[in-house]
């Protein structure tokens, strides 16, 4: 039996972390994955070895090094045809569950929305990227960008985190309107996190329960 997939999608801040935290604890004990099913956690960028080289080239470049967008996007899809094919692919293809802490909706609201790079040529790397293979279901951890600076106050801000607030009120935008696709779910992640847990485990579990 084919395992399921679940990405955590936000801008920076919403909390993604601390529920993944969560979930990695409730969801093998909440009755609702298969025995023999085992739950991975994973990330992007940085979900494999060589995806960890690459993270470090997008988020700690040294400011002459920097990528130009394309070359971003570039980057960012070659870690995920990596992470997909040697992590993702062959663990829900054997039946087990997997989360992964962003995945290709932050492609699109980050470069499509945020640096403005065409969405179908995105479209079009995505398909090749993933071969099709996408999240069974996708949770939006919602916040305001204030509450994103907010929460960001006391800490060092990666390359992408450095964009400022026009740049993030974009991929806000963004990911807005991805969620509108099929298989997105909008979680409001302003509450404190315990209230968010809940939330989110109302909503697998009215998704999931009769799988
Ligand atoms: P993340 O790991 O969530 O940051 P942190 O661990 O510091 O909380 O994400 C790293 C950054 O990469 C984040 O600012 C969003 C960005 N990103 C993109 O721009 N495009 C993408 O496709 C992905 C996966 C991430």
């Amino acid at each position: 039996m084919k395992g399921y997939f679940i990405a955590l999608e936000g801008i920076d801040g919403c909390g993604k972390s601390t529920q993944i935290n969560h979930l990695s604890k409730w969801l093998p004990i909440s009755g609702l994955m298969p025995k023999n099913a085992k739950l991975h956690i994973t990330r992007e960028p940085g979900g494999t070895l060589l995806g960890q080289s690459i993270r470090r080239l997008l988020l700690n470049s040294r400011q002459e090094e920097s990528p130009e967008p394309l070359t971003e996007l570039l980057l960012y899809a070659a870690d995920r045809a990596q992470h997909i094919n040697q992590f993702i692919k062959p663990l829900v293809n054997k039946g087990d569950w997997v989360i992964s802490d962003r995945f290709s909706g932050s492609t699109t609201a980050y470069q499509g929305y945020g640096r403005g790079l065409d969405i179908n040529l995105i479209q079009d790397l995505e398909r090749i990227a993933t071969g099709g293979l996408l999240p069974d279901i996708t949770l939006f951890l919602n916040i305001s960008i204030e509450t994103s600076l907010k929460r960001r106050e006391a800490k060092v801000n990666d390359r992408i985190e450095s964009e400022g607030k026009e740049f993030l009120e974009k991929v806000l935008f963004g990911f807005s309107e991805i969620s509108k696709e099929n298989n997105w779910i909008t979680i409001a992640a302003e509450a404190e996190p315990t209230k968010v847990n809940d939330v989110i485990e109302k909503k697998l579990f009215s998704l999931l329960k009769n799988n």
